[in-house]
């Protein structure tokens, strides 16, 4: 959740540090700071809040060290305040971390009968005091990390910086992503490629456990077990992609912006265009025909990805499907059949619940198939096969393109898994790539409805509550609408079934709250049409998101009118996806809210 920063530099290391931070920020932003050697000496800069606030103490106080380290936090152990923010220190060294370390309290009440003062509440600073009780044993910080480390019980990623000693930073490893970068004559740790991308193309990755010395000259990798190991770098693709808004005013708006290339260039590597069918770039490590039941296991929008996929699988493919919340799949025990597929959904490819749920489904005899965006990322490596998503990175907290191009991907599987088990034969196939490859047009005519959404949204804008409906492939994209909503504007919104409706939420409807209906040209559209009726009459301010004239042909006066274009009816989540998107997008501008980096949240949650 937090992000991890190292600089060993040939000048002087803050301003590096910092845009290393910005390109991190998306993992937490309540507070930041920086430490470097000053003449030998540690010297800390931290500030509460955003990162620009650390860049003005900065400015006020520069620091001009050529070695430091930096972290931006999402709080898990004590409030955002200066106090709390990383890096900690003690007059041996300073460190930043990532993660959490789950014996913080016996680790603290043993440090603090040894002598040790602790400024902070964060779980970081007992890692900052057990190294440094190390330190005054051995003298020597290579031998005080290696002996520290086995005492700490959880996930995390570490950097830390030692008094005095100005060609070297040690990084480690467990359970929280970590990568070297290699420059000229200068060395880098960070908590992706990412992060490093303005320094160096060229990468390492640590593995689980590991820890690495790093000094001007290298890097010198050892295992959990203190072996020293070789671990290969890598030129990366990650300098190619701008981190910047463009002409947008936030990474949200050119995310959503961006989903018709991106969706595109994502199908067109499943896709054999010339023949239009569906071509994998890697071949499946088992066979569809004995595949007889799905696990699919993701969090947030990527769960609500998998939800969508299962109604194309169980339809197209004939195969049935569960789909699961990470977080309670991994303590639930499932019982699975040896030799069938678990299907993990995740941007970051780091999300804890999801990794752990990737874990106990491998013990468990599945066959392990990742939907991932960050192809170099912990899930993605642990897969048995990868069929990534070409969303490029997503920096806006609020998933948008990433969570599009997942249903591209899951609706190519669909289909490829349809045609093995001989549930479709190759016209259909044919006719089911062809509506796939008109998506990305959809998506951008849906796009042109974003002046009308801006008008609704100012009306949204005043609501206390939201309730979104939808039947079939659109229940899970009224689900998905309730959460971006809520996520970016913090108004308290509910996705439900629409057929749920009079089972409970019929109770809420009046002439406050607003109802925004997703009811696409399918099967279930007339059925969707008599919930809307019951809504009317009950006097519910609605909002339909449907095919031009829906409103009419439901009978009913709606507060307003999406008209979406006509689209084939199996995809139609992946254009719907925009007006929801947009919805909470401007609801959200419209209340002066932070979309990019809303209250409370992170991109990439690497903590249960
Ligand atoms: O990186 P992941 O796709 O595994 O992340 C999963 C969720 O945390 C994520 O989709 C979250 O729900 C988004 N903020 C929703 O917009």
């Amino acid at each position: 959740m937090c992000g991890i920063v190292g600089i060993l530099g040939a000048t002087p290391v803050a301003p590096l540090v910092i845009d290393a931070l910005k390109r991190l920020e998306y993992r937490g932003y309540d507070s930041a700071g920086i430490a470097t050697l000053e003449e030998g000496c540690l010297t800390r800069r931290r500030a509460e809040g955003k990162l620009r606030n650390l860049e003005a103490r900065l400015s006020e106080a520069p620091l001009k060290g050529l070695s430091g380290i930096g972290h931006t936090r999402w709080a898990t152990h004590g409030k955002p305040t200066e106090g709390n923010a990383h890096p900690h220190a003690t007059d041996r060294l300073a460190v930043v971390h990532n993660g959490i370390i789950e014996n913080f309290r016996e680790l603290r009440e043993e440090l603090v009968a040894d002598g040790a003062h602790f400024d902070s509440e964060t779980d970081t600073e007992v890692v900052a005091h057990l190294v440094t009780r190390e330190m005054r044993r051995s003298n020597d910080p290579v031998t005080a990390v290696a002996a520290a480390l086995p005492r700490l019980h959880g996930a995390f990623a570490l950097a830390f910086l030692f008094e005095g000693h100005d060609d070297l930073i040690i990084g480690a490893r467990r359970g929280a992503p970590l990568a070297v970068g290699y420059g000229e004559g200068e060395m880098y740790l960070g908590s992706d490629a990412l992060a490093l991308a303005p320094f160096t193309d060229t990468i390492a990755y640590l593995e689980e456990g590991d820890w690495v010395v790093l000094s001007r000259g290298g890097a010198e990798f050892h295992d959990k077990d203190g072996a020293i190991v070789a671990r290969e770098a890598h030129k990366t693709q990650a300098g190619a992609f701008l981190v910047d808004k463009g002409n947008h005013r936030h990474f949200m708006a050119k995310e959503i912006h961006e989903q018709p290339e991106v969706i595109g260039r994502t199908l067109s590597h499943y896709l054999d265009m010339a023949n239009g069918t569906v071509r994998l770039p890697v071949d499946m490590p088992f066979d569809w025909t004995k595949i007889d039941r799905i696990s699919i296991c993701a969090c947030g929008t990527a769960y609500l990805a998998g939800i969508i996929a299962k109604y194309w699988f169980e339809r197209l493919a004939r195969v049935l499907v569960e789909v699961d919340v990470a977080s309670e799949f991994r303590y639930r025990e499932a019982p699975l059949p040896k030799g069938q597929l678990a299907i993990f959904v995740s941007q970051s490819g780091e999300t804890a619940d999801t990794l752990a749920s990737l874990r106990y489904t491998r013990q468990m005899g599945q066959h392990v198939l990742s939907v991932v965006n960050v192809q170099s990322s912990t899930i993605a490596r642990e897969s048995d096969v990868v069929t990534p998503t070409l969303a490029g990175p997503e920096i806006g907290v609020a998933s948008t393109k990433a969570f599009t191009c997942q249903l591209a991907v899951l609706a190519v599987l669909a289909i490829a898994a349809a045609r093995a088990r001989g549930h479709i034969d190759e016209a259909r196939e044919k006719e089911l790539v062809r509506e796939l490859v008109s998506m990305p047009g959809l998506v951008a005519e849906s796009l042109k409805l974003e002046p009308g959404i801006e008008s609704l949204a100012y009306e949204l804008r005043k609501a206390s509550d939201v309730l979104y409906l939808g039947r079939g492939t659109s229940y899970p994209m009224a689900l998905e609408g309730a959460l971006k909503l809520k996520e970016i504007s913090y108004i308290h919104a509910e996705g439900y079934a629409a057929g749920e409706l009079k089972h409970g939420p019929i109770a809420l409807i009046d002439e406050e709250m607003p109802v925004i209906v997703l009811a696409p040209a399918d099967a279930w559209f007339e059925k969707t049409v008599s919930n809307v009726q019951e809504v009317a009459a009950r006097g519910g301010r609605i909002v339909l998101i449907g095919p031009e004239g829906a409103a009419g042909r439901a009978g009913v006066e709606a507060l307003a009118e999406v008209a979406m274009p006509a689209m084939p009816e199996t995809f139609a989540p992946i254009a719907y996806a925009v007006p929801v998107q947009l919805i909470a997008y401007h609801t959200a501008l419209s209340m002066g809210k932070d979309v990019d980096q809303p209250r409370n949240l992170a991109k990439s949650v690497t903590v249960e």
